[in-house]
């Protein structure tokens, strides 16, 4: 048997072996090749050492870095601390205090679990571990260089723990060479403090780089006050709380409401039992949820942890632990679209008669909810022994019902916005954007009972296609039925369209089908079927109802308003365009200078 010597690639045959190609690494260059998977850069550093203080029960974290983590990351805590004889094994591959046997594995609740963090740092740095425990007189110190480890020697410190790790990368410089700028590092490991932070309120965060202090998190009481120091006034002031549950599976957190978008997913931020994961699952059923009140392209910021039983998710399927498996996906899918869904319901019904469109004035405590949980994911597992209650959802204290019907109409302006005076001062309508939502679900609704309602055609309007539009129309013709259009073969690329739904205004149905079959023509690329059919819902409903810049009578008016209070999320269109503008007294003296 060969052993390879360190780092050098063993290709080459020996002449005693000429045909042995197979070697067995050496322990250094394994450590390398595993820390490989858990160290890819100086944030997962930061990551694997503040999960290990939050595992420690830590009050207080603070991070120094310097040179963008190759030259220093020191994180230093307020935890439990390593027991004099447990500090030497601390850095030993596989060696936990987290998991005891087997059964532990499948019912994970701390942050770290593998061993494996510690011995990977230290295999490619220099690394420095100081702690005591509360119950020591002194602390220990210990030093590992590149793997090799000197003897531990007491010192003097507080109780806790201090890592040091100096000059990452310094033994593998080709790893070196993929770290992007320098910028761009230090970027990564504010995103990690912050992807902690908003899952420990309770524990004082601080982040310094080069000598500045970059964030300074203080412990929180109300979670909200988090969300401000972490996303910053604007995208907190934002967002409201929700809470959902259904047997054992709790959601919980806080989601920006309409119109506040953003044109990445940055701070789309999912946890599964305060772990931050990047999971498709999660992530698509929180774009579903969101499903029509969000412009093509556009994100909410939504942050969101999904409480679960330990056993039915699997933590352990990726090495630096972030993503995750479910036993249940599907079920898993569903609860966050409705729980996502209830949320943003609760949140229009409720805020119909807030000012929208004050949010660029940053958050001055009107969003504030009365369900403020003090932290969010409070100690591990509590989203599951805390009984939290659905009926606890924001309820803003304002009849929701009502709002648009209560509004006194003032006049119509440019035939396509309704000025009213409302309670707060003054609102405008978008009369298109209006009926197009009213329209969206109205249909929606009818949908869901059972089928669209429809009106024949006294004559049927004929429909020609070019020859690969009429293919996918012939292909379509059953979806197109259960949306309230009979549309039959008429000749050669020709249809008969005999039926339409019985919400579409009088006109010209040409328009609309044909538009629909430049939809379908994209949907055959895309794959969720029931998110789709909405959005043909949608495309139905913005080319049926009655276009701008048409004169209302004050009778039109009135029943517009009406409908609007009758549905869901009516401050939005289909599109995501808002319905309702509304200016406060108070921005309206702004505007005039009058404050
Ligand atoms: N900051 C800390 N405070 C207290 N104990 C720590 C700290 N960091 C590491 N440890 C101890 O060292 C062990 C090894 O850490 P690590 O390699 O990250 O593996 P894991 O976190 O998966 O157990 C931990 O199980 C824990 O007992
Ligand atoms: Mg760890």
């Amino acid at each position: 048997m060969r052993y390879s010597s360190d780092g050098i690639c063993p290709k080459v045959p020996n002449f005693l072996y000429p045909m042995q190609k197979i070697v067995l690494l050496s322990e250094s260059l394994i450590s390398r090749i595993a820390a490989g998977e858990v160290v890819e850069r100086p944030a997962s550093v930061v990551k694997e050492l503040v999960e290990n203080s939050l595992d420690a029960r830590a009050r207080e974290i603070f991070v120094w870095v310097e040179g963008s983590g190759t030259s220093l990351i020191r994180v230093s805590d307020d935890g439990e601390g390593i027991a004099s004889e447990d500090i030497p094994l601390a850095i030993e591959r596989h060696a936990t205090s987290k998991l005891k046997d087997e059964g532990d594995l499948f019912c994970i609740s701390t942050l770290g679990f593998r061993g494996e963090a510690l011995p990977s740092i230290a295999s490619v740095s220099r690394l420095e571990i100081v702690s005591r425990t509360r119950q020591e007189e002194a602390g220990w110190r210990l030093r590992v260089e590149g793997g090799k480890r000197e003897e531990p020697n007491m010192f003097g410190c507080p109780p806790g723990s201090t890592v040091e790790v100096r000059d990452l990368f310094y033994n593998i410089p080709a790893r070196r060479k993929f770290l992007k700028s320098p910028s761009t590092e230090l970027g990564h490991i504010s995103d990690v403090i912050n992807r902690m932070a908003l899952a420990h309120g309770d524990v004082h965060f601080q982040l310094h780089h080069a000598g500045r202090l970059l964030c300074d998190y203080v412990a929180v009481t109300h979670f909200q006050e988090r969300l401000r120091q972490v996303l910053g006034p604007d995208v907190a002031g934002g967002m409201v709380s929700f809470l959902w549950s259904k047997g054992e599976v709790k959601i919980s957190g806080y989601l920006s409401t309409a119109p506040s978008s953003f044109p990445n997913s940055r701070y789309l931020l999912t946890y599964v039992n305060g772990r931050f994961v990047r999971d498709r699952v999660l992530t698509h059923a929180v774009l579903e949820g969101y499903e029509t009140l969000l412009m093509k392209g556009r994100y909410p910021a939504v942050v969101l942890n999904l409480g679960i039983p330990f056993e039915e998710v699997d933590v352990n399927v990726h090495p630096a632990k972030i993503e995750v498996r479910f036993r249940q996906r599907t079920e898993i899918h569903d609860a966050v679209v409705e729980a996502v869904r209830d949320g943003l319901r609760r949140e229009a019904k409720g805020q119909a008669a807030k000012t929208i469109w004050e949010n660029e004035q940053a958050f001055s405590g009107t969003r504030e909810s009365p369900t403020s949980y003090g932290k969010l994911f409070p100690e591990g597992s509590l989203p599951l022994t805390k009984t939290v209650s659905v009926e606890a959802g924001p309820d803003l204290g304002i009849p929701g019902r009502g709002f648009f019907s209560s509004l006194d109409v003032l006049g119509q302006l440019l035939g396509c916005y309704i000025v009213c005076e409302s309670p707060q001062g003054m609102a405008l309508i978008d009369q298109h954007a209006a009926h197009e939502r009213i329209a969206f679900e109205k249909m929606r609704d009818q949908l869901a009972r059972g089928g669209i309602e429809r009106q024949d055609l006294l004559i049927p309007q004929v429909l020609e296609l070019p020859f690969p539009e009429a293919q996918v129309l012939e292909q379509w013709c059953s979806t197109m039925d259960h949306l309230g259009f009979t549309i039959e073969a008429f000749g050669p690329n020709s249809f008969a369209i005999k039926t339409v739904p019985a919400l579409l205004p009088a006109g010209d149905y040409l328009d609309v089908v044909r538009r629909m079959v430049t939809e379908y023509a994209e949907f055959e690329r895309s794959a969720e079927l029931r998110h789709d059919l909405e959005e043909r819902l949608m495309t139905i409903a913005c080319h049926s109802v009655i276009r701008a810049n048409r004169r209302l009578g004050r009778e039109e008016i009135r029943a517009l308003l009406v409908e609007l209070d009758e549905i869901d999320f009516a401050t939005q269109c289909p599109h995501g365009r808002p319905v309702l503008l509304e200016f406060s007294q108070a921005r309206l003296e702004g505007m005039f200078k009058r404050t």
